[in-house]
Order: C-alpha cells, then sequence, then structure tokens
C-alpha cells in the first residue's frame, strides 16, 4: 500500500517547483501518493519561506496544529529557506518534528525521510546537475529551472543566506528538460531562477560562455515550445541585447517583472541593488518604447532604514512613470543575517503603514486608467484553469488574467478573445476564435 504525502508549499515560483522536486522524488522512488487530507498523511511537509518575518512567525504555531491533528505515526518534515536559516532551532523549539531539509539541499529528501531528526542545511551543496524525478502540477505551463542560489548582497535579502551562492545548471540539462516538459504537454515553458538574467556566470561542470540572452534563443528553437516566461530578472542586467531579444522573440511572453525596490537612487545604493533611478527608468521607458503592448509588474519595498519622505516621493514618481500593471508592495522586515537589520534610522511601523496605504492607493488610480483602455481588446490566451461559475481562466501573452464562459474543452488551449468587461486585477471576454 503507498504511503501519503501532504504538502504545502509558501513563498515563491522556486519553492513551488522545489515542491514539485519533493513530490516527484517521493512518488516514484518511495511510493508515495498525494494527499489533501492532513489526518490522513504519514508524510507532513511544510515548505517555507523566510523572506519576510511573518511567515516565520507562523511555522510554529503551523507545525503545532500539524502535530495535534496528525495520524499516531505521521511525520512532520520542515523544509524550504526557513528550514536553511533556523536549521536546528527548529527541532529544538518543535521536538515532534523528524527532518529539516534547507532549499539548496532538495535532492537529499529520499534520505532525510529515512533518518530520525536529520537536519541537512549545506548552503555549499550543489545540485545544479541532480536530475530530479517529474512531477509537475500544471498540465500546461512547466516551471524549468535555469540556476539555483544567488549571488547578489541585496542588504536587506536573506535569500543568499539560504540558498546560497548562484550556479547555473548546464543549458544541455536545461533544454533536456524543456524537451521532456513540452513531450508531456507543456505548451509556456517558465524559467526560474533567482536571478535569471546572471545565468551563466559560474557553472560547476560546464566551460562554455553562454549568457540569458542565448539561452532565451535556444529554448525558443525547441519544437512545441508556444511561450516562454521567465522569473526574475534583475534591472541591473537588463541590457540592450537582452531587451532586444525580449522585444523581438515571439515566444516570449511580453510581460516584465522589474524589481524596482526602492525608487530613490540612495536607499538604492543603501540596498547595495546596483542601480540609479535614471537607469531603473531609462530600462522601462526602452522596454515601453520598443513593445507598446508590454506589462511591466514589480515589487516594492517600503520603510527601508534611513528612507526619507523624500526618498519615497522618489518611489512614487517612478511608479507614477512607468505606471507597472502590477505591484508587490511590502513594509520593510529586518531579517536574520543581513546587513540592513542593524542600519540605523530605522523606520517605524506607522511611517511604513502610512507609505504602503499611499504606494498602493496610488497604484489603484493608475489601473483604472489601464483597465478602461482594455475594453474592445482582443488576446489571445492559454487557457489553463477552470473557475466557479462556469468560467475558464487563462493568461494572455502581456500576463492578464482573462476569464471566459466555458468549460473543460477550452483547458490547454489557445484562444482569441474579446474583452468585454475589465476590472484591476482581470478581464472577462467572449471567445472569437480557438486555435486547434
Ligand atoms: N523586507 C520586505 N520585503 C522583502 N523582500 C525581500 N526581502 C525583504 C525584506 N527584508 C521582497 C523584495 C523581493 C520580494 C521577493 O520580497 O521586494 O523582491
Ligand atoms: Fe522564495 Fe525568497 Fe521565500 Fe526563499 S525566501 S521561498 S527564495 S521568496
Amino acid at each position: 500500500m503507498s504511503k501519503k504525502l501532504y504538502i504545502e508549499t509558501l513563498g515563491c515560483a522556486m519553492n513551488v517547483r522545489d515542491s514539485e522536486h519533493i513530490i516527484g522524488e517521493l512518488t516514484t522512488k518511495e511510493n508515495f501518493t498525494l494527499t489533501d487530507d492532513i489526518k490522513d498523511a504519514d508524510l507532513i511537509i511544510i515548505n517555507t519561506c523566510s523572506v519576510r518575518e511573518k511567515p516565520v512567525h507562523k511555522l510554529f504555531s503551523e507545525i503545532g496544529h500539524f502535530n495535534k491533528v496528525k495520524k499516531k505515526d505521521a511525520k512532520i518534515g520542515v523544509c524550504g529557506c526557513t528550514a536553511s536559516h533556523l536549521g536546528e532551532e527548529i527541532i529544538k523549539k518543535a521536538p515532534y518534528v523528524s527532518f529539516v531539509l534547507g532549499a539548496r539541499n532538495v535532492s537529499k529528501i529520499g534520505e532525510v525521510i529515512h533518518k530520525e531528526k536529520s537536519v541537512e542545511i549545506d548552503l555549499n551543496y550543489d545540485e545544479s546537475t541532480y536530475a530530479f524525478s517529474d512531477f509537475r502540477s500544471s498540465l500546461y505551463k512547466a516551471y524549468v529551472n535555469i540556476s539555483i542560489g544567488c549571488d547578489k548582497k541585496c542588504t536587506f535579502c536573506i535569500v543568499p543566506k539560504t540558498r546560497g551562492e548562484e550556479i547555473s545548471i548546464p543549458p544541455d540539462l536545461i533544454i533536456k528538460e524543456v524537451k521532456r516538459a513540452v513531450e508531456n504537454g507543456a505548451k509556456e515553458i517558465i524559467l526560474l531562477g533567482q536571478n535569471v538574467n546572471n545565468y551563466g556566470r559560474r557553472f560547476s561542470s560546464f566551460d562554455k560562455k553562454i549568457n540569458f540572452t542565448q539561452l532565451l534563443r535556444m529554448v525558443s528553437e525547441v519544437d512545441g515550445v508556444e511561450r516562454i516566461r521567465f522569473t526574475s530578472p534583475h534591472p541591473l542586467h537588463m541590457d540592450d541585447e537582452f531587451l532586444e531579444e525580449f522585444a523581438k522573440n515571439p515566444k516570449i511572453c511580453k510581460s516584465m517583472h522589474m524589481p524596482l525596490q526602492s525608487g530613490s537612487s540612495k536607499v538604492l545604493k543603501d540596498m547595495k541593488r546596483g542601480y540609479t533611478k535614471e537607469w531603473f527608468l531609462d530600462r522601462a521607458f526602452k522596454l515601453r518604447e520598443m513593445i507598446p503592448d508590454v506589462h511591466i509588474s514589480t515589487d516594492i519595498i517600503v520603510g527601508f532604514p534611513g528612507e526619507s519622505e523624500k526618498d519615497f516621493e522618489d518611489t512614487l514618481d517612478v511608479v507614477k512613470k512607468v505606471k507597472f500593471e502590477q505591484i508587490f508592495s511590502f513594509k520593510y522586515s529586518p531579517r536574520p543575517l543581513t546587513p540592513a537589520k542593524d542600519f540605523k534610522n530605522q523606520v517605524s511601523n506607522e511611517v511604513a503603514s502610512e507609505r504602503l496605504t499611499r504606494l498602493q492607493n496610488l497604484h489603484f488610480e493608475i489601473l483604472d486608467e489601464i483597465s478602461k483602455k482594455e475594453k474592445g481588446r482582443v488576446y489571445k490566451v492559454l487557457f489553463d484553469e477552470l473557475k466557479l461559475g462556469g468560467l475558464v481562466s487563462g493568461r494572455s501573452d502581456n500576463n492578464w488574467i482573462v476569464k471566459t464562459k466555458g468549460s473543460e474543452e477550452l483547458l490547454g488551449k489557445f484562444a482569441d478573445v474579446k474583452i468585454t468587461k475589465s476590472g484591476r486585477l482581470s478581464l472577462e471576454g467572449e471567445v472569437i476564435k480557438v486555435y486547434e
């Protein structure tokens, strides 16, 4: 009889893919099947995020709950970024946890489940050439890792301490993975890395120089790949060659994530982001100029130590000028093992909250302006999800969520949709042509 695995995933796309790797390994090599009933599980895994403080606090109440409701002999494992930086502390605080597996040690999942109280959090561990067993939660979209770790030293960010140094995955392995995904029905490939456009700086076992732009071309030449997305690129490495490939390669979706973090050159310097307000604006304007329909999304932190009212106004200024289609905005959260937590002039929670509200209100105004122009437009959508109320949902090339009336027949298909209703976060429309 197979054993049952319950897995909860927090955090970013990287973690989503790590969980798929864990599921792949355990279902193909260890006789597990997935369950969404925690009471029925023989193994409960939580794949954690530590980028901000809140989810870390929640971790202990969450695993405490798992421990109360689980079957008598069921094991609990903590994986991911919080596992990396808290390590043994997790088992000390929650002795019912059976193993701790860091975000850079995912390939050891088959070992740790057989040991009691094992802690695998080696930050130098190199799994850049490990071939994970296949598992994907989406039939139509496939995440493909292109690198592990992060070499940047952003002063607010804990990730280099949870995922270690950056190593690129050799291109032949990436292409093999892309081909395998396409053979299994994927139409859209999402390339994943902490800093994708820094690809090719360091390999552990490959000596030809190849950069991200070249990798994009190689992936786009694979038969059956219809769309390519990637996350996350870094504004510093957005050179002309990369932006031009992005603009002219028809398979690359015209949606760019440009994590701004702050619009103030002074704050950017304190964050060690490596670019200025002017560089960021120049890159964003170049994109808008080359691709009229491009969507630009961003991440912004408010209340970074030392951020003055004037610095914050620079952030608002960039938001007004770039008119981002999507903003993920956060209050600065001091993280262990990062330089910024010791900076003087920490901004009060009150001021940070007030700035976050102003930023979000400005963004709502921009979204209202953008969405007004969408009615009547036609987008090619790849449908991939059934929604309540007889709706099917998918994404346009430039990443709008588009819904329409329909059912399973539309799943996995591209269709032209004429927009009839527009909101801040999604559009609705009528299918005018289905591509077979
Ligand atoms: N505080 C708040 N937000 C953070 N992020 C990363 N570290 C922190 C932090 N210490 C945000 C950044 C990053 C996104 C994934 O999370 O905006 O791009
Ligand atoms: Fe992803 Fe960063 Fe959270 Fe780790 S800490 S899961 S890399 S967002």
